[in-house]
C-alpha cells in the first residue's frame, strides 16, 4: 500500500488501532512494543495478516519491538504507556509514561521526520505536548486523541436514552480529557434536533455527568485495563482523517497559542484535520460558563505541564 501507519504500543489499544487501520484499507501497519515483549506485537501482527486475508483489501501488518521500525511511517499512532488502574488518577500516570515518551519521540523524529502523529497515551493533552516538545515537529503535525472520544461517549449515551441510531447524534466536547471535559449541550444535535428539544434538562445533565466518568465507569466494570475499542477507533478516525485528507470538522487535542485565551499547552478544541494534520483551529463564541470551565480544565493541564517541566529541570 500507498501509506504506512506505525503504532507504538502493541497492547489493547494499539492492536486494535492496527486492526481497524487494516481493516478500512488504510495502510500498511508496524506494530511495535517494547524489546522485553519480544514476540508479542509480532505474533498478534501474523494473526491480523492472517485475518486480513479474509477482510479482500489487500495491506502488510507486521510486528516489531525496535521503535526504527518507525522508519517511512506517514501516520504514526502512539499508545505505549500504563493505563489507568482502578483508583487511579490520570496525573498518577504522568511521569511513568514521559518516560516511554520521550524515547519514542526521539525516535519518529529520527526515523519518521514527516510523519503526523496522533497520540493516546494518558494522561492525553500533557503526553501530546511532550510528544510535540521532543520532537519539536511543527504543531500541526502533533495531535492528541480525547475529543472524538469522549463526544462518541456522549453520543452513545444520548443514543442510547432516545432510542436512535449513534449515527445521526452530533457533538461537540471540549476541553482537557478527564474529569474536566466541557461538553457542550448548545452544539448537540439529534438529526438535527436541538438536544434540548428532545431530553428533559435533568436527563441531560445526567447523561453529561456519565460522559465525564465515561472512561472511569469503563475501568471500574473491566477490573484490569482500561476501555480500548472507542479510543482505537477515535484514533483511528483521526488517522484516516489525516491519510485522506477529509477535512473533518471534530474536537482534538491541538497546541493553543493565544486561541481560547490559552498558550503553551495541548487542550480539546474544535479543528479542521485533513491532509496536512491540524489545518485549522476553529473558533467558538463560548458563553461564561463554558469558557470558565474551559479555563479550569486548561489549568489541570497546565499544572501537569510544570510538573513535567519542574522533574525535568530538577533530574
Ligand atoms: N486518550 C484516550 O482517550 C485514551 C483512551 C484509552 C487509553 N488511553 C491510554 O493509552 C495507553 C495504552 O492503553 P492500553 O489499554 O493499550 O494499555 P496496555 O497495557 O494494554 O498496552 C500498553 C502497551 O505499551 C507497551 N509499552 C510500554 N512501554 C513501551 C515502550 N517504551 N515502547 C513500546 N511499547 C511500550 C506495553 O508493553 C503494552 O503492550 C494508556 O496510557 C492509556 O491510559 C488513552
Amino acid at each position: 500500500m500507498k501509506n504506512k501507519v506505525a503504532v507504538i504500543g502493541a497492547g489493547n489499544v494499539g492492536a486494535s488501532a492496527a486492526l481497524f487501520v487494516a481493516e478500512r484499507g488504510l495502510a500498511d501497519v508496524v506494530l511495535i512494543d517494547r524489546p522485553e515483549m519480544d514476540g508479542m506485537p509480532q505474533g498478534k501482527a501474523l494473526d491480523m495478516q492472517q485475518a486480513a486475508t479474509l477482510w479482500h483489501k489487500g495491506g502488510t501488518i507486521t510486528g516489531a519491538t525496535d521503535l526504527a521500525a518507525v522508519k517511512g511511517a506517514n501516520v504514526v499512532i502512539m499508545t505505549a504507556g500504563f493505563p489507568r488502574k482502578p483508583g487511579m488518577s490520570r496525573s498518577d500516570l504522568l511521569k511513568a509514561n514521559a518516560e516511554i515518551i520521550v524515547p519514542a519521540a526521539q525516535a519518529v523524529k529520527q526515523h519518521a521526520p514527516d510523519a503526523y502523529v496522533v497520540v493516546v497515551t494518558n494522561p492525553l493533552d500533557v503526553m501530546a505536548w511532550l510528544f510535540w516538545k521532543t520532537t519539536g515537529f511543527p504543531k500541526h503535525r502533533v495531535v492528541g486523541m480525547a475529543g472524538i472520544l469522549d463526544s462518541a461517549r456522549f453520543r452513545a449515551f444520548l443514543a442510547m436514552e432516545l432510542g436512535v441510531s449513534g449515527t445521526d447524534v452530533q457533538a461537540m466536547v471540549l476541553g482537557g480529557h478527564g474529569d474536566s471535559m466541557v461538553p457542550l449541550p448548545k452544539y448537540t444535535t439529534v438529526g438535527g434536533i436541538s438536544v434540548s428539544d428532545l431530553v428533559p434538562a435533568d436527563r441531560l445533565a445526567s447523561i453529561i455527568e456519565r460522559t465525564r466518568n465515561g472512561g472511569a465507569e469503563i475501568v471500574k466494570l473491566l477490573k484490569t485495563g482500561s476501555a480500548y475499542y472507542a479510543p482505537a477507533m477515535s484514533a483511528v478516525e483521526m488517522a484516516e482523517a489525516i491519510l485522506t485528507d477529509q477535512k473533518r470538522l471534530v474536537p482534538c487535542s491541538v497546541l493553543l497559542e493565544g486561541e481560547y485565551g490559552l498558550n503553551n499547552l495541548f487542550i480539546g478544541v474544535p479543528v479542521m484535520l485533513g491532509g496536512k494534520g491540524v489545518e485549522k483551529i476553529v473558533p467558538l463564541q463560548l458563553d461564561a460558563a463554558e469558557q470558565a470551565a474551559l479555563t479550569k480544565s486548561a489549568r489541570d493541564v497546565s499544572e501537569m505541564i510544570a510538573e513535567l517541566e519542574g522533574a525535568a529541570k530538577a533530574g
